[in-house]
């Protein structure tokens, strides 16, 4: 059994997503959300589900070792970060080396970095005038945005599009394929293409 924790920051859409998908799943399993924020949405959402959580503050979350311990004591096996907004210790990361992964509402190695999340990359992808962004899904590594890309799902940007209108299409492209290829990549079914 593989055992997902989420850590997100904010409204936690694709968290519900992932939790809805492996509800009644017979390999995969998200038993824990994590998160920076006493007041995300998220929580209500995984109260509404029914998913134990755990909120950490700046201190406590840069301390690998009590992360470590709590992501223990729940089994997790994988990390999923939708949406959260603090760079996990590196510690961390190279314990789940390939066994985390981070979701960006944009085609990377464009827009990534410090400091672009959110409508950040989506007034920065309309400012540029692209006429086409999407999703990537990567490793995380100890740098922001910068592990290896697993999946990429492309939209247009129309002429009218507001950071709030691309955002949308954007959240729908997320939610159709985040959940998908979480499982091929966790039951080694996962391939490019
Ligand atoms: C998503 O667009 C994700 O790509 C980005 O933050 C947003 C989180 O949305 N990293 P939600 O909290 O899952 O609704």
């Amino acid at each position: 059994m593989h055992r997902l924790a989420i850590f997100a920051s904010g409204s936690g859409s694709n968290a519900e997503r992932i939790i809805r998908y492996f509800q009644d799943h017979p390999d995969i399993h998200v038993p824990l959300i994590v998160s920076n924020h006493a007041e995300a949405y998220v929580l209500q959402r995984a109260e509404n589900l029914k998913v134990p959580y755990v909120v950490f503050d700046r201190e406590a979350f840069s301390d690998a070792g009590s992360l470590l311990r709590v992501l223990q004591e729940h089994g997790i096996t994988w990390i999923v970060l939708a949406g959260f907004l603090w760079k996990v210790p590196d510690e961390l990361v190279k314990i789940y080396d390939r066994r985390m992964i981070n979701i960006h509402p944009a085609l990377l190695p464009s827009y990534g970095g410090k400091g672009m999340y959110g409508e950040r990359v989506h007034r920065a992808v309309l400012a540029a005038g692209e006429k086409e962004s999407g999703i990537t899904i990567h490793y995380v590594n100890e740098r922001y945005d910068e592990g290896e890309c697993i999946f990429q799902a492309r939209c247009p940007v129309l002429p009218e599009d507001t950071p709030e209108s691309l955002a949308d299409r954007i959240h729908a492209l997320e939610h159709k394929h985040f959940p998908v290829v979480i499982e091929g990549l966790l039951l080694g079914e996962w391939s490019e293409g």
